[in-house]
């Protein structure tokens, strides 16, 4: 007999979610909602995942046992890491269903040269652009001289959202570059330059079986750690969706533009890429231009976009894997949604964990039917208290009849949950584009 978690008990689908943030705990709540779906599994998880198991998102071979030792029947990924590595390929060799793209598609987000190289194929708008493989800092240097400020200096390889540098002058774009070649290892060694794009950025979420594809809703992420876009970088401190900015025609010119042609060059390059695709884009006088793919769902952009999409999730992987997307009904709600995202105080620098975190319990009961969703981040459930445990701790999402509802909701939500020296933004959605 198989070994594996109370086999006797399996009544319908299992699924596995790997990933342990905000993102992939909306995964296993959407999945959980499917009527076929019995059990949904989350490596590592979170506090507000219910079945975790302790096997890193890194290690693919344990994951593959687990889902032949537990009769899993779609496995859904979060994290780039575990695509980059090849997580889907492994899935595939041991006949196990995963809606995720395979090693080759994930380069389109683990290297920004060969993604660069990849929407100018395919006359994609992006910024100018010139590749530094295998080059001198020297060379950069030179190119700076002659091009000048504002530039954006890249590193080629993952750097966990740290290795984009936005420069105003030529001094800040050297120093970005020796840094890259100090600091980040193999993935700082090749490195792009590019011209600064000027405009407001709105997220791009498709999901595809190679052939054909599904949009979510477009969403914008708010990325800065303090209110009116001030203070350093984080994992995102909220989101919303729909946006304003995206009128009919500029959805038009967007799918002409940028959506067939991406997807005409996954086919071309024979990619057979499945899951999800997300285009960062950024609305300049020019028209919309790609700054970036990432081949997964973005956070916090899925706690907004998943809770106003009508469909049923286990079906939705089932057409993906059978590449059956193109007739598969879909349908977003006619809503808008907002997400806050508490933190601990001091993130994204040294904070405290382990901070019991109160309000849970009365935010579920006033919770789903209502549009209110509490997505666990860095949480730990100990016993039955949920403690904090990272920097992003929860995303409160809300649904309303139109965005300032959707925002107005989440701010009543996110007052209900008190944890010491917690802390978010209070400007979410709250910029002049939606409002004006
Ligand atoms: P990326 O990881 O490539 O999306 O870059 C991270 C952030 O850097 C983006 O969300 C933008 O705010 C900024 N950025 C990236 N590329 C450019 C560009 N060419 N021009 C202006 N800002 C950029
Ligand atoms: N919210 C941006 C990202 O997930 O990359």
């Amino acid at each position: 007999m198989k070994k594996g978690i109370k086999q006797e008990e399996k009544k319908g689908k299992n699924i596995l979610v790997v990933g342990s943030g905000g993102r992939e705990h909306v995964l296993c709540w959407k999945l959980s909602q499917s009527k076929h779906v019995d059990k949904v599994f989350c490596a590592q998880g979170n506090g507000g995942t219910k079945l975790n198991i302790n096997i890193s998102p890194n290690d693919i071979s344990a994951l593959v046992n687990f889902a032949k030792d537990n009769n899993i029947d779609q496995t859904w990924v979060g994290p780039e890491d575990s695509l980059v590595k090849g997580i889907a390929d492994a899935f595939e060799i041991a006949n196990l269903n995963i809606i995720a793209p395979n090693k080759r598609s994930a380069v389109l987000e683990g290297s920004k040269i060969f993604a660069r190289e990849f929407m100018k194929k395919y006359n994609i708008p992006i910024p100018n652009f010139v590749p530094f493989k295998n080059s001198s800092v020297d060379l950069g240097i030179e190119y700076i001289n002659i091009v000048g400020a504002p530039i954006v200096v890249k590193a080629d390889g993952l750097c966990a959202g740290k290795g984009v540098y936005v420069c105003n002058s030529k001094s800040e774009a050297i120093k970005a570059i020796k840094n890259l070649k100090n600091n980040f290892g193999s993935a700082g060694n090749d490195y792009i330059l590019e011209e600064c794009l000027v405009g407001p950025e709105v997220s791009l979420t498709l999901v595809t079986d190679g052939k054909s594809y599904k949009k979510l809703s477009y969403s914008r992420d708010h990325k800065r750690r303090f209110n009116n876009d001030k203070g350093p970088n984080t994992g995102g401190m909220g989101a919303y969706a729909p946006t304003k900015l995206i009128t009919k025609e500029l959805d038009q010119i967007i799918e002409d533009t940028i959506i067939e042609p991406t997807l005409e060059g996954l086919r071309a390059e024979n990619f057979d890429y499945k899951g999800f695709l997300y285009i960062a884009l950024m609305l300049t006088d020019e028209g919309p231009k790609v700054l970036e793919y990432n081949v997964r769902l973005g956070d916090p952009e899925t706690q907004v976009i998943v809770p106003l999409n009508n469909n049923d999730w286990y079906e939705l992987g089932q057409a993906i894997i059978e590449k059956k997307l193109d007739g598969f009904e879909w349908s977003n709600k006619q809503a808008h949604a907002c997400c806050v995202v508490a933190v601990s105080k001091l993130y994204p620098g040294k904070y405290r964990s382990g901070c019991k975190i109160l309000g849970l319990k009365q935010l579920t009961e006033i919770s789903e039917l209502n549009g209110f969703y509490a997505f666990h981040a860095g949480t730990k459930k100990d016993e039955s208290i949920v403690r904090t445990a990272g920097g992003r701790v929860l995303g409160i999402t809300a649904l309303g009849t139109d965005h300032l509802d959707a925002v107005d909701r989440a701010y009543s939500a996110i007052k209900i949950i008190k944890f010491d020296n917690s802390a978010y933004r209070t400007d979410i959605g709250k910029n002049n584009f939606e409002n004006e």
